[in-house]
């Protein structure tokens, strides 16, 4: 079984995917319709009509209010009821329930849990992606497998070197250690690896231009449950940030991803890839875009193999865990603990 943390925030769509036109999504099991008021603020509603449960996201808009394809109950944009058919009065539970929406970094993030608890401070940041000094490819893939094995997927990159050899991967990703620290008041897990001397994939070779080999340093930085960050540094073999940070002759590529559950058993995998290089060159954008595209897809063909796996294993199967686990072990630690956070305040 899956463990959903709750009283989180959660990216549930890029602000492109949103507008004027009624779009369902379901997060963390709850089906939810997105629309975009006159004015264009985000707003986000229980995808199912208090009448008869009919999908919202099967209606039509009036305005900035949602009327039910079925039999046209009207909701404003806070989830109120403001017209039934056929009596002038409108029933006091006539709503439905309204999620905190906020747009950020170019993600729309939702309050999943209790709307009193909602803080947007709390939303970790990707700023990159909203940046005009980068350049950004992303999308999203649905991934019919449990978000924790995305955790341990995007965790562990010494995966690289065997599931996206030709692609990212080469031997010194797996042959490299890591180092991983939590900082637990915080709850953000880091793990670094850096390549002093190593390959340079086509995925950089191509998008750089270096030729030989490089120092290639990867800067993880998760915000559980939801936000990835892959901090990626590619330069000449040698050349290094200078002793204030400048770091001009450095490539930087900010990988982030945005890992939202959609039920116990599948997760929204949105990927983007940031760079502070070639920033108007189409060629580099599409051939990363491409690239990127298909290194998700080698990971959720694999995840969704290990999903059926799980499924089919009787209980009490024992995993063996390495060095390179170390960080994936700390997420599922601290991921357990929010959730049990979440179910000690509900019990209070
Ligand atoms: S189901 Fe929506 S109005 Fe009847
Ligand atoms: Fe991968």
């Amino acid at each position: 079984m899956s463990t959903f943390v709750r009283d989180q925030w959660y990216v549930a769509a890029y602000g492109r995917e949103v507008g004027r036109d009624l779009f369902a999504r379901t997060i963390l099991g709850e089906p939810i319709v997105f629309y975009r008021t006159v004015a264009g603020e985000v707003v986000a509603l229980a995808d199912r009509c208090v009448h008869r449960r009919y999908p919202l996201s099967q209606s039509r808009l009036d305005g900035d209010n949602v009327v039910c394809g079925y039999h046209g109950f009207t909701y404003d944009t806070g989830g109120g009821c403001v017209f039934v058919p056929g009596q002038s009065r409108i029933p006091r539970t006539a709503r439905v329930p309204a999620y905190p929406v906020v747009e950020r970094d170019s993600f729309v993030w939702v309050w999943i849990g209790d709307n009193d608890k909602a803080d947007e401070s709390l939303i970790p940041r990707a700023p990159w992606l909203a940046d005009p000094g980068y350049t950004t490819v992303s999308g999203l893939e649905p991934l019919k497998a449990r978000y924790e094995l995305l955790v341990d997927n995007l965790m562990d990159l010494s995966h690289e070197t065997y599931l996206h050899g030709g692609h990212i991967g080469t031997p010194e990703v797996a042959n490299t250690p890591i180092t991983t620290e939590v900082d637990e008041d915080r709850g953000i897990i880091y793990v670094s690896r850096h390549m002093d001397d190593a390959a340079c994939p086509p995925f950089y070779a191509k998008s750089t231009g270096i030729e030989g080999r490089i120092t290639r340093w990867q800067d993880i930085e998760y915000h559980p449950p939801c936000l990835y960050l892959l901090h990626s540094r590619i330069a000449p073999v040698g050349v290094l940030p200078e002793a204030d940070g400048n770091d001009p002759d450095g490539f930087h590529v900010e990988v982030v991803y945005a890992i939202t559950p959609e039920t116990e058993h599948s997760t929204h995998d949105f990927w983007a890839v940031a760079r502070d290089f070639a920033l108007g060159d189409q060629e580099v954008s599409d051939f990363l875009a491409e690239s990127n595209r298909t290194v998700v897809l080698q990971d959720v063909v694999a995840l969704d193999i290990l999903e059926q796996v799980i499924q089919a294993e009787p209980e009490g199967y024992q995993e063996l865990s390495v060095n390179i686990d170390t960080g994936g072990l700390a997420a599922r630690r601290i991921l357990k603990r929010m959730a049990g956070e979440r179910t000690k305040a509900a019990v209070k």
